[in-house]
């Protein structure tokens, strides 16, 4: 059992710069050395390398389709490899458009996954229901089965095919849903959490239905996307939407800790850090190590410590 941690410096998945500088924020906050102290080996594969094209018009109001897809499609490939060498994966973004591929490539490994969405957003909408464009917005709707039809060909994405049933995916923190999104999720009967739902179960009853809702009939690969302004902005400022009332650092980590305790755990993606957008060094560091904090819990730390190892001798 071994780690990788994949670097995707992107950011064209939405209009605001400073994105693509989340997996160097997020190495800066102590990420690999944090990870040395778990008990399996951690390989850093470091950051892919993305081209930007430059002729990439829009398609209706979705600025830089083929750009994205391009990203995506290479990000699938280098996830695929590293589930398919064994190795759980965390891919660092970017922005959260980095889901179409980091999921697809996992999928082609572990068909059978299911897709556990952290994030004040539902990130389902399609080109048609879209208010910004912007694809970080849209992942989930390239990848549901359901909305096949409902998706136009967008340049750039010709090798993505749905591969995820809707009964396969639980949203947590949900806050801030467009209403064509919300259209989707009643019409699929999407199971998701907004945090009025985490105000009145409580976090631990709803990571039990989330649980029983994926993996009560048989054991499978969790992928993990984990949006960091699920958290509240007061936790995790340094990013490009922020909303109000988010999930307090106990409500992330017990998410993560009980994710983690499934022993199902086979991708997490950490998206949506942008140091850029940070009113101060503070800020930016403490989403940065927000992100370090809960990368590490769905990976085994703990807050009751453990034994005496030959690692934490030294
Ligand atoms: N729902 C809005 C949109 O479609 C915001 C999406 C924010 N997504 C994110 N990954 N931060 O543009
Ligand atoms: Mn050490
Ligand atoms: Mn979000
Ligand atoms: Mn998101």
């Amino acid at each position: 059992h071994s780690v990788a941690v994949l670097g995707a410096p992107f950011s064209k998945g939405q209009k605001r710069g400073g994105v693509e500088n989340g997996p160097k924020a997020i190495r800066d906050a102590g990420l690999i050395e944090r990870l040395s102290h778990l008990d399996y080996p951690v390989h850093d594969f470091g950051d892919l390398s993305f081209q930007y094209l430059e002729k990439d018009e829009p398609y209706m109001h979705v600025p830089f389709p083929r750009t994205v897809g391009r990203a995506n499609k290479l990000l699938s490939g280098a996830v695929s490899n590293a589930v398919g060498a064994g190795h759980t994966t965390i891919m660092l973004g970017g922005d959260h458009s980095l889901a179409i591929g980091s999921v697809e490539g996992h999928a082609k490994q572990c068909p059978d996954l299911c897709l556990i969405w952290v994030d004040a957003h539902a990130d389902i909408n399609t080109p048609f229901t879209s208010p910004s464009g912007n694809l970080h917005g849209q992942s989930v709707a390239f990848m549901l089965k359901e909305l096949q039809n409902k998706m136009p060909e967008l340049p750039g994405f010709s090798w993505v095919k749905p591969f995820l049933s809707a009964k396969d995916l639980v949203y947590i923190g949900l806050r801030d849903v467009d209403p064509g999104e919300y259209d989707i999720l009643k019409d699929l009967g999407v199971q998701y959490f907004t945090m009025r739902d985490i105000d009145r179960l409580g976090i631990q009853r709803v990571m039990e239905v989330t649980f029983h809702h994926l993996l009560s009939r048989k054991q499978r690969p969790i992928h993990l996307s984990f949006d960091i302004d699920a958290m509240d902005p007061s936790l995790a400022p340094a990013t490009g939407t922020p909303v109000n009332g988010g999930l307090t650092y106990r409500e992330g980590i017990w998410i993560t800790e009980e994710i983690h305790n499934t022993g199902l755990l086979s991708v997490m993606d950490l998206v949506e850090v942008n140091p850029d957008l940070g009113a101060s060094r503070e800020a930016v560091e403490s989403t940065a190590s927000m992100a370090v904090d809960v990368i590490a819990s769905a990976l085994g730390q703990t807050r009751e410590g453990g034994p005496i190892t030959q690692e934490s001798q030294t």
